[in-house]
C-alpha cells in the first residue's frame, strides 16, 4: 500500500463518511481524521452552529482552512470529508495536489435520507427532503470526479464496504507499480 498519500472519503450526507474512514484506517493500520470533527475541535463549534451562526459561506472558508492545514500537517491516513467538501473545486485542486486519493461512496437518497432523519436533523443544509434531494442531485457530477466510486446499500456493513475499498487501493497501488 502506497503509504505516503492520504486517503480521502467524500459522499453526500448520510453515506457513512466517517464509519467507513474509521474501519478502513483499522484494516490499513493508519489514522483516521474527520474533517468537522477537526473544526469542532479546533474552532470551539460544530458545523452546524458555524451555517446557522455566521451562514455556509463563512462555514467554506474555515473548512477550506482547516482541509488545507489537515492535508500539510499530518501524516497521510484517512481523512472523512463533509459532504460539501469535495464539491468546490478550489478543495479539489488541493488534495490533488497533495497527492491525495478520493473515494465517492456512492449512496441512494433514500439511505442518505434516512440516515439524516435518524440522526435528528443537525443537518443545516438538508432541513427537508426537497432541499436535500436538490443538493444531492446537483453534486452527484463533482462527486463523480472522485477518483474511485463505491456503491453504497443498505444490506453491505460497514465492514464490506471498508474491505471492498482497501482492495480496489490495493489493485490501484499494483497498476501503478506495473507502470499502469
Ligand atoms: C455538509 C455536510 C456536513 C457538514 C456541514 C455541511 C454539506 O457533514 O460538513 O453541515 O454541505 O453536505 P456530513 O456530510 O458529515 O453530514
Amino acid at each position: 500500500m502506497n503509504n505516503r498519500r492520504q486517503i480521502i472519503i467524500t459522499g453526500f450526507m448520510g453515506s457513512g463518511k466517517t464509519t467507513v474512514a474509521r474501519g478502513l484506517a483499522r484494516i490499513l493500520g493508519r489514522e483516521m481524521l474527520d474533517l468537522d470533527q477537526v473544526i469542532a475541535e479546533r474552532e470551539g463549534r460544530t458545523a452546524r452552529e458555524i451555517i446557522e451562526q455566521d451562514g455556509e459561506d463563512a462555514f467554506r472558508e474555515i473548512e477550506t482552512r482547516n482541509l488545507s492545514e489537515v492535508l500539510v500537517n499530518t501524516s497521510p491516513g484517512v481523512i472523512a470529508l463533509g459532504g460539501g467538501a469535495w464539491t468546490l473545486e478550489s478543495n479539489r485542486n488541493l488534495i490533488n495536489h497533495h497527492g491525495g486519493i478520493t473515494i465517492w461512496l456512492d449512496a441512494p437518497f433514500e439511505l442518505c435520507w434516512d440516515r439524516i432523519l435518524l440522526s435528528g436533523g443537525g443537518r443545516p443544509l438538508a432541513r427537508d427532503e426537497e432541499q436535500a434531494r436538490m443538493l444531492y442531485t446537483e453534486r452527484r457530477p463533482q462527486y463523480a470526479l472522485a477518483k474511485l466510486h463505491v456503491q453504497v446499500s443498505a444490506d453491505k456493513s460497514t465492514h464490506d464496504i471498508s474491505a471492498e475499498i482497501a482492495q480496489a487501493l490495493r489493485v490501484l497501488d499494483k497498476r501503478s507499480s506495473d507502470g499502469h
